[in-house]
């Protein structure tokens, strides 16, 4: 099969595109087709080895010192299942399935191998690339904003980074949970916030972060220019504060109010997301980059900072 392979870390053209062996089902494994796979900040991180503040050497301990020792990137894909590891799951050859990969990762290819426990089924009306594009900037904006900040309903929100894959998600998740949300992006952006349904904008070029006096009962950083100390400083007495993008001393010192670290990838939430991408609650904001030739291109938009929602690459195109 075609793979995009990154041997060493580096720019978008580190990434080769090549034959490679196809991935063998193992037990409790399915083999899917991919039809869509997501590029997202967590691929562009491995792919240069570029991780938050003071995270590297560990993170470079964990995925490989030079290069990541799984090749194959792509956390998150959509495709039909080709072959079975085992035959008890609900999964038959030819179904319609979504996944976070896990630490496998492996789908930027023609053929990914996934653990059966982590598929979702796709809902009829959701299209492979809105799929694939949901569930990385998703499943983050939920578990940080219901499950670890436990927003309540007419709570008031600041979503840092309102545009990109995990802000614009969050706007849209705010606002389903009944919260009021305002949303910093760049002026470029505000007609994308607003239409996702943040209630205010905030334009970051004429007001920097550091400037806004408002209090909130929710500030979501997705960019990283908030720390404990500047973010503490626009929380209402009960407000928490959600650095997506903590740097090594922020996480570890994170106490109280203060919520970081790696969000866990579940299938419940998975499902969740399809269903509410289905009832049209949640708008998957995805942009096809192309084949898997595209993919150079793909990272180029990813590194430019500028993304706006997700970006999926057709391997089987
Ligand atoms: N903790 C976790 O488990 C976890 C999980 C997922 C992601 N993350 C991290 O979360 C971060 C965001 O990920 P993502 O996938 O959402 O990134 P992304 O899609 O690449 O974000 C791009 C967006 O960032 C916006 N942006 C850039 N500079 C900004 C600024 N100064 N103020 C406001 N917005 C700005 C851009 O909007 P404009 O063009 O309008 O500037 C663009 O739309 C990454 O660092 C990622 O590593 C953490």
């Amino acid at each position: 099969m075609r793979a995009a392979v990154v041997t060493r870390y580096g720019p978008p053209e580190a990434v080769i595109v090549t034959e490679v062996p196809n991935p063998m089902p193992r037990k409790g494994d399915v083999v899917l087709r991919v039809e869509a796979a997501a590029v997202t900040s967590g691929d562009a991180r491995m792919r240069g080895g570029r991780f938050p503040t003071g995270f590297g050497p560990l993170a470079r301990l964990g995925i490989g010192i030079r290069g990541p020792r799984k090749q194959v990137l792509g956390i998150a894909v959509a495709g039909t299942v080709e072959s079975t590891g085992t035959s008890d799951h609900d999964f038959p050859q030819g179904v319609r399935v979504a996944a976070m990969i896990g630490g496998e990762l492996g789908g930027h290819a023609e053929l990914a191998r996934v653990p059966a426990s982590q598929l979702a089924l796709i809902p009829e009306k959701v299209s492979f690339e809105d799929a694939a594009g949901l569930l990385f900037g998703g499943g983050t904006a939920l578990q940080f904003l219901r499950e670890r900040a436990h927003l309540q309903p007419g709570e008031r929100v600041l979503i840092n980074g309102a545009s990109g894959a995990v802000g614009s998600s969050a706007v849209q998740l705010a606002k389903h949970l009944g919260a009021h949300v305002t949303a910093v992006s760049s002026a470029r952006n505000r007609g994308f916030a607003l239409g996702l349904g943040a209630d205010e904008h905030v334009d970051y070029a004429t007001t920097s972060i550091d400037d806004i006096s408002a209090q909130y009962d929710l500030v979501v950083d997705t960019v990283g220019n908030l720390s404990k100390k500047s973010g503490r400083r626009i929380l209402s007495p009960t407000g928490r504060l959600i650095l997506a993008v903590a740097g090594l001393t922020d996480t570890i010192t994170a106490r109280g109010n203060v919520i970081t670290g790696p969000i866990p990838e579940r299938t419940s939430d998975a499902t969740e997301l399809l269903s509410l991408a289905a009832a049209g609650t949640l708008d998957p904001v995805t942009t096809i980059a192309g084949g898997l030739e595209s993919i150079r291109d793909a990272y180029a938009v990813v590194d430019s900072g500028r993304k706006i929602g997700n970006l999926v690459i057709l391997p089987n195109a």
